[in-house]
């Protein structure tokens, strides 16, 4: 066991002291935790990352793209057992969600172990759009697509809407399917939208994010991203 610093500086990230630092500023993560303890103790099996790199592992970062099927929970590990996004990827590498989408919530998905691209993605100013397809109980009239448009207030905090269209009505059903553009990432955030206006959604699937669609991968399919891709999000 050897001090967390030490180990930094030996692997030859930062100096001593530039290594401290960057513990008590909560840069530095071991085993997925955030560290600022200076006198943390740490052996080789511990991962250990600065700023969402791993450092002292020889790890090749991957980028998956997932259409999540439903009853699948967008996490590494359920305490309740359920399977989890990541078990539908055949990997070694200890990847993770980018993001979530709801249990019963279906479509696309990203999973990465490169914490840096992760963050680089989630960061609030980085206003990635994404589109969903919802089904409403409803048919939504035109002074309800003026209030969407103009953007609804969840919480205290506007919900900007890029863009929104109506797929179908059917008035027999009682149903809507409308396609909606956000850059929100606040959890429930769609389904909290649309039941604002008294049209709870029974159905929700992402279907784009950003540049990405899910072409014609399948409910439970999967493919890694392209470099071409990987390198086109830290270009937006
Ligand atoms: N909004 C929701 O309500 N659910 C999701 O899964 C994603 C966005």
């Amino acid at each position: 066991m050897e001090r967390l610093q030490k180990v930094i500086a030996n692997l030859g990230y930062a100096s001593r002291r530039k290594a401290e630092s960057l513990i008590k500023d909560g840069k530095v993560m071991v085993n997925g935790h955030v560290v600022t303890e200076l006198g943390t103790k740490v052996n080789s099996n511990d991962v250990i990352s600065i700023d969402g790199n791993i450092i002292n592992k020889d790890i090749t970062y991957e980028y998956y793209i997932l259409n999540k099927p439903r009853q699948v929970i967008s996490s590494v590990t359920d305490p309740q057992g359920r399977k989890t996004v990541v078990d539908l990827i055949a990997t070694k590498e200890r990847i993770y969600p980018i993001g979530r989408l709801d249990y019963n919530t279906t479509g696309l998905i990203l999973l990465t172990n490169d914490g840096q691209f992760a963050n680089h993605l989630m960061h609030p100013s980085f206003q990635i759009e994404k589109t969903y397809v919802a089904k409403l109980e409803g048919l939504i009239t035109s002074a309800e697509i003026r209030k969407i448009k103009a953007g609804i207030t969840i919480d205290k905090r506007l919900v900007e809407v890029k863009k929104f269209r109506i797929k179908k009505q059917d008035a027999e059903k009682n149903t809507s399917l409308v396609e909606i553009t956000i850059v929100e990432g606040r959890n429930h955030i769609v389904k909290k939208l649309f039941e604002k206006l008294n049209l709870p959604v029974s159905k929700l699937s992402r279907v784009k994010y950003g540049f990405l669609t899910l072409d014609n991968l399948k409910s439970g399919e999967y493919r890694p991203l392209t470099i071409k891709e990987v390198k086109k999000f830290y270009s937006l």
